[in-house]
């Protein structure tokens, strides 16, 4: 099973990034873990869509069709969800055909995210370990058509002291990536029948 992993922070020492390597580092027999980078996406814009899509937004909508599930890690900014990461979600949520057609021969779905099991994670050095943005992303992402995963919850607070040199090393916040990881696959099996 080929799940994508985005990460709502662009920083280069991410935490949320980390929790992507510890998840990749925690997968399930048969699942692999992939990254898909949101950075180089423009700001979403409808002028942008005629003639065509960006090359940046046609290739991260190409990374993103072959996707069984996807794992989001994201950060909290200002008690909600980052903008780099509502932008690329915006991006991948526009259907087939605005802006060009990015899909692979003989899919129906109308987007990449229609239909996509997805469960979500977040690292923060606050002491409410992203609820606040968490909440607000499942309510979008469920907006989109995704499946979204009632659960488990991965909430990684007070970062600084879960991480040593870059790297999730918390035994508590370790258990919780490897257990949401194993219940998206299960999640996607289910889904997928
Ligand atoms: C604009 C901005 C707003 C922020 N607001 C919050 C916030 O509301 N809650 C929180 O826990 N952390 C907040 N932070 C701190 C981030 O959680 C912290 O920088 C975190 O390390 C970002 O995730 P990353 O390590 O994956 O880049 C904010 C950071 C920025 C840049």
């Amino acid at each position: 099973m080929k799940i994508v992993g985005i990460c709502g922070s662009l920083r280069a020492a991410s935490y949320n990034r980390a929790l992507l390597r510890a998840a990749a580092a925690h997968l399930p027999a048969g699942v692999t873990l992939e990254v898909v980078e949101i950075g180089a996406l423009p700001l979403i814009n409808e002028d942008l869509e005629k003639p065509a899509w960006p090359a940046a937004v046609q290739e991260f909508r190409r990374a993103l069709w072959p996707a069984e599930a996807m794992l989001v890690a994201t950060p909290e900014y200002n008690a909600g969800m980052p903008a780099p990461l509502k932008n690329a979600i915006d991006w991948a949520s526009r259907a087939e055909g605005i802006g060009g057609r990015t899909a692979p021969e003989g899919e129906t779905r109308k987007t990449p995210l229609q239909d996509l099991p997805v469960a979500i994670m977040g690292a923060t050095p606050g002491s409410l370990g992203t609820a606040r943005s968490q909440q607000q992303l499942r309510t979008v992402l469920l907006n989109t058509g995704m499946r979204v995963m009632p659960g488990p919850e991965v909430y990684v607070g007070s970062a600084g002291t879960r991480f040593t040199e870059g790297e999730l090393t918390d035994e508590r916040s370790l258990a919780a990536v490897a257990k949401c990881v194993a219940a998206l696959a299960e999640w996607a099996r289910l889904l997928r029948g």
